[in-house]
């Protein structure tokens, strides 16, 4: 989740698998945030050149008269040329519903994830430290926006979707059901967690399904500016007084196994993921979007000055990459289920949160139906 979709045990029915996308595979440990960013303007390139071009030799897509087979096999085309499905095309009900399924997964946590560091806002350091972290947690809202904004062109109302997270139908991100002890957890968040988001999310922008591939390149791009406050707050702390330096390393400690559980359980236990893959949502499985990220972390590390919680971690000179110790998937499982340290309180954050903003949705109503009377007494 959080731009992965996989399956929970007892959620019968639910499809699993991470995200698409192309670009170059693996990433050694010279590969870092910027090389990522090149992937988004590559992906952001690609989808401009996808909607001049035509599809499998056809000008249009099938007629209005086609038949199922006809549109099955246009979609198809489409699929294999590498261009974009768009919400006016048909598409088979299976990739309708894994995409609702994701997409809303993730909307759901960028606004659920809001709530670890929103937590520090009113005690963030400085004045400077405040404005920024704001301004980071109105990204997420902002993310959360244009992804349910992107799951209402597939046919379902944002209301829908958001009724399904408050009855906890829907899931979010295990991540953000760990507690922000202190302020280096804060940095370790950016770091780690925006880290790995963005990992799982550059491919993402190369997604067939064009109003997610678009909603993923504006995120990935301020994914990166998280990534990069979160790691400016740890150097800081990691080069300040000894007590700053054992606060962060005290932080990375207790984020970097949740963060490493974000890509999802491993490989062999992900059920799905091959139908995502044909359907190019997803392109890299959970588990190579996890060696990715430990690789482009442990040379970050040693710039922060900070060591990884694995003393097993070390570089294959044979698979040139690092190997690593796994995280306890039946953790990320019990979380998933509801069962982590903070799953209650973010639920019930997200429940008030929602009623003391029902007059809002209602004024807005209010004013919406005012203005369409207007306009039909001007068109009369
Ligand atoms: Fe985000
Ligand atoms: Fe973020």
């Amino acid at each position: 989740m959080y731009g992965n979709d996989f399956n929970v045990p007892d959620d019968a029915g639910e499809s699993g698998s991470v995200s698409g996308g192309s670009g170059p595979a693996g990433g050694g440990p010279s590969r870092g945030p910027s090389h990522l960013l090149d992937e988004v303007a590559a992906a952001e390139r690609a989808l401009r050149e996808a909607g001049a071009a035509s599809v499998a030799g056809q000008d249009a897509g099938p007629g209005a008269e086609a038949d199922e087979d006809e549109l099955r096999r246009y979609f198809d085309a489409v699929i294999d040329a590498d261009q974009k499905i768009e919400p006016r095309d048909w598409m088979p009900t299976g990739y309708r519903q894994s995409l609702i399924r994701q997409i809303a997964q993730h909307a759901h946590s960028e606004i659920i994830g809001m709530q670890p560091e929103g937590n520090w806002i009113s005690r963030a350091p400085s004045l400077q430290r405040k404005a920024i972290l704001l301004a980071k947690v109105q990204d997420e809202a902002g993310h959360g926006l244009y992804l349910y904004a992107a799951a209402e062109t597939l046919g379902v109302s944002r209301d829908t979707l958001v009724e399904l997270l408050l009855a906890g139908r829907q899931k979010y991100s295990s991540i953000f059901n760990y507690p922000t002890l202190t302020w280096a957890d804060v940095g370790a968040i950016g770091w780690l967690v925006d880290g790995a988001a963005i990992v799982n999310q550059v491919p993402l922008c190369r997604c067939s399904y064009g109003p997610y591939a678009r909603a993923m390149i504006r995120i990935c791009k301020e994914e990166s500016f998280h990534q990069r406050q979160g790691y400016e707050i740890l150097h800081t702390l990691a080069h300040g007084t000894p007590e700053q330096k054992v606060m962060a390393q005290d932080a990375v400690d207790r984020w970097w196994y949740p963060s490493l559980a974000m890509f999802g359980p491993p490989d062999a236990d992900s059920t799905h993921s091959q139908q995502s893959m044909t359907w190019r949502i997803k392109r890299f499985s959970n588990d190579e979007l996890r060696q990715r990220f430990v690789d482009m972390c442990v040379q970050q590390a040693s710039v922060l000055g900070l060591d990884l919680p694995d003393p097993d971690l070390r570089w294959n000179e044979q698979r040139q990459a690092y190997d690593y110790t796994q995280p306890d998937y039946d953790e990320l499982m019990r979380v998933i289920k509801g069962d982590g340290p903070c799953n209650r309180q973010r639920a019930a954050h997200r429940r008030a949160a929602h009623a003391e903003g029902a007059w809002v949705r209602e004024a807005a109503q209010a004013y919406a139906e005012k203005q369409a009377a207007r306009m039909r007494e001007v068109a009369a």
